[in-house]
């Protein structure tokens, strides 16, 4: 099975920026080798869409709102994300878990809205580096996953990619092992056997994030258990991530 690779912009690009991006980007990805979704700001979303129209590569969100329609000022829905062309958003990614305080419950409710609208999910989970040195990590781990995908239906779980981004990894340099990537991995299908089923631990995609650079990225997503990658710093540059795109095995 080919690679799956997630660009995360975070707040980076303007749409100009994004138009020069997704077009070298798309003019020279092979598809391959590799699955690509990359996820804009949401206000380069639409001129992403139409960049990347009858290509391989995918769109996803970096953010949405756990409501459907109405007062809700500045959020945006997951109708209005599928109708600007993005197939997945991303949910429970540490910075909006930290810095925005959203707590399991939300990214749960955030999660079911965005099934029901059709898009895909690409959940992030993992621990912080006060967590990892109390050896908390599979703990925390466990009920990002319980409380986050609480209340799914196992056919659900087609749409919902799991993303083990330990905190202490992500833009610091300081990439997972792949023994803790392993690891990782390991306890993810294990919460989801006990959660799911057997049939769910093993078809779910889990995919490792923190630091990843061409360097690193092939043993990391290499690693058992683990199919694919999120990236962040490093997706910015689009030879990069174009070359990641194109050779990974
Ligand atoms: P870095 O690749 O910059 O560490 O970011 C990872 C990340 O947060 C992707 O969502």
């Amino acid at each position: 099975m080919k690679k799956l690779l997630i660009a995360n912009f975070k707040m980076n690009e303007n749409p100009s920026e994004t138009k020069l991006y997704f077009t070298k980007f798309v003019a020279g990805f092979s598809g391959e080798r590799a699955d690509v979704i990359i996820c804009p700001s949401y206000v380069s979303l639409p001129l992403a869409s139409f960049l990347t129209a009858n290509s391989a590569v995918k769109l996803g969100a970096q953010n949405v709102s756990d409501e459907d329609a109405g007062a809700f000022t500045g959020e945006v829905s997951a109708k209005m994300l599928k109708s600007v062309g993005a197939e997945y958003v991303i949910v429970g990614h540490s910075e909006r878990r930290n810095k925005f305080k959203e707590s399991d419950k939300l990214i749960n409710k955030k999660i079911k809205t965005s099934l029901k609208a059709g898009l895909k999910c690409i959940l992030c989970v993992g621990e912080g580096a006060l967590d990892k040195n109390v050896g908390k990590s599979q703990e925390v781990i466990r009920k990002q996953l319980e409380e986050g995908l609480r209340g799914l239906y196992e056919n659900e779980l087609e749409s919902v990619v799991i993303a083990y981004e330990p905190t202490w990894a992500i833009g610091t340099g300081n990439n997972a092992s792949v023994k803790e990537v392993e690891q990782a991995a390991k306890v993810i299908r294990k919460v989801v056997y006990e959660n799911f089923s057997e049939k769910a631990s093993r078809d779910i995609q889990v995919i490792y994030g923190g630091s990843l650079n061409e360097r690193n990225a092939p043993a990391l997503l290499n690693t058992p258990g683990i199919d694919g990658g999120l990236f962040g710093g490093i997706s910015l540059d689009y030879s990069a991530f174009l070359n990641i795109a194109n050779s990974i095995k």
